[in-house]
């Protein structure tokens, strides 16, 4: 661990920190003694119960399919509070024509949190992509009425259930332009982006409403670009109450600028959330890979707990057999702290033994 130099622990802190990290490697030892492989979610240790009592939530994604497997549910609502939709609540499925709803697919994974005590992030309104035909062909003013309608219309229906919503997915390019491909964006300019969340806190007052996107979890053109959208959004008074960084990692290459980076958006006077972990190897995955892995996870959870207004991470699918990675990414995988057969892995047991080794930092939001 490096201190900046405006940091360098005094001798007194350097016993109180000696002392501090000793409690953590015992509470760390504690939880991995309660967590060997295969009995995660002893009483009181599953990553939802560690993290509420942190004040944070844990959370991951599933789609409906995945709730005709028991190995899956059974980890899913252990050891997740939070739980978001992997594709149930896009516009492809929530509205396949204009203004046809279909929002049982939804409702079926609100009923699964609900009965499980989970919470649920909304997933997600204003997106390029997963977006049916027809909306894309749309002259601006109809277009702008069709975004109106069904931000009004989902976020409707769900008033009440939903914590937060991811109203804009995935706004920019890399070099932090507007994305080139976003029929929103090319039709209605930078200002489609206020007239979402402006659409959405009506249609839901009390559900936060975020801006969520990839490859801004470190310092860069893309970070800074949102930002700056952020910052101007809030100059305006545009409801926007945080930030999801979704964080799909590759293993060892987790920016070490993420702390810096969320606390320069908590700074605007915004949440941030980690939306989507997962931290992808190179297939077949060694122990020293795993290990690494575990590195990353444990040090996600550190700098969540380090930002006050960090309120909580959520893993993208559940385990590595449900995960997106191999798909997307021949030859990767075992990107998720669940294997195979839904074990847990060393990325869980670190997740867990970091959350229970940090300090408090919010009210209980669980
Ligand atoms: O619905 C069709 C089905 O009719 C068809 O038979 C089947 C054949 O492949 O495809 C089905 O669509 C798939 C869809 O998931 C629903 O299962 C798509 O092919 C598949 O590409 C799509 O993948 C989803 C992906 O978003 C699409 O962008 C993943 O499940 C989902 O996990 C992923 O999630 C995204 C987040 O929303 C945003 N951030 C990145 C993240 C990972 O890509």
């Amino acid at each position: 661990m490096q201190f900046p130099t405006s940091r360098l622990p005094r001798p007194g802190r350097a016993r109180r920190a000696a002392r501090s990290l000793a409690v953590a490697a015992a509470t760390a030892l504690a939880v991995t003694a309660l967590l060997p492989t295969g009995q995660a979610g002893a009483a009181g240790t599953s990553l939802r119960s560690l993290a509420q009592a942190r004040g944070i939530y844990f959370g991951a994604s599933l789609a409906q399919s995945d709730l005709n497997n028991p190995s899956l549910t059974a980890v899913a609502g252990r050891e997740f509070g939070m739980l978001t939709p992997a594709n149930e609540m896009k516009w492809d499925t929530t509205e396949p024509g204009p203004g046809s709803f279909n929002f049982a697919p939804g409702d079926r994974i609100a009923s699964y949190a609900k009965a499980n005590g989970m919470r649920l992030r909304g997933h997600t309104l204003v997106w390029h992509n997963q977006l049916p035909s027809w909306v894309r062909g749309l002259p601006a003013d109809q277009l702008r009425a069709a975004m109106r309608r069904h931000i009004t219309a989902e976020a409707g229906h769900y008033k009440g259930q939903v914590y937060a919503w991811d109203v804009v997915n995935e706004a920019f390019n890399e070099d932090g332009s507007f994305r080139t491909d976003d029929p929103f964006h090319n039709a209605l300019g930078d200002g489609y982006v206020a007239d979402a969340l402006r659409t959405a806190r009506a249609a839901d007052p009390n559900a936060k409403l975020y801006l969520n996107d990839y490859n801004i979890e470190g310092l860069n053109a893309k970070s800074d670009a949102m930002y700056r959208l952020v910052k101007s959004l809030k100059s305006q008074g545009v409801p926007i109450d945080g930030v999801g960084f979704q964080a799909h990692f590759v293993v060892g290459q987790v920016p070490a600028s993420l702390k810096a980076n969320l606390q320069r958006f908590t700074a605007l006077g915004v949440d941030v959330a980690v939306t989507e972990l997962d931290d992808r190897i190179q297939l077949p995955a060694n122990s020293a890979a795993l290990a690494r892995q575990a590195d990353d996870y444990a040090g996600v959870v550190r700098t969540c707990l380090a930002v006050p207004r960090c309120v909580g991470i959520t893993q993208w699918d559940v385990g590595d057999p449900d995960s997106w990675i191999p798909g997307t990414f021949p030859g990767y995988g075992a990107a998720t702290m669940f294997d195979n057969g839904y074990r847990p892995k060393p990325a869980y047991t670190a997740s867990a033994a970091a959350l229970a080794a940090g300090a408090h930092h919010l009210a209980p939001t669980d």
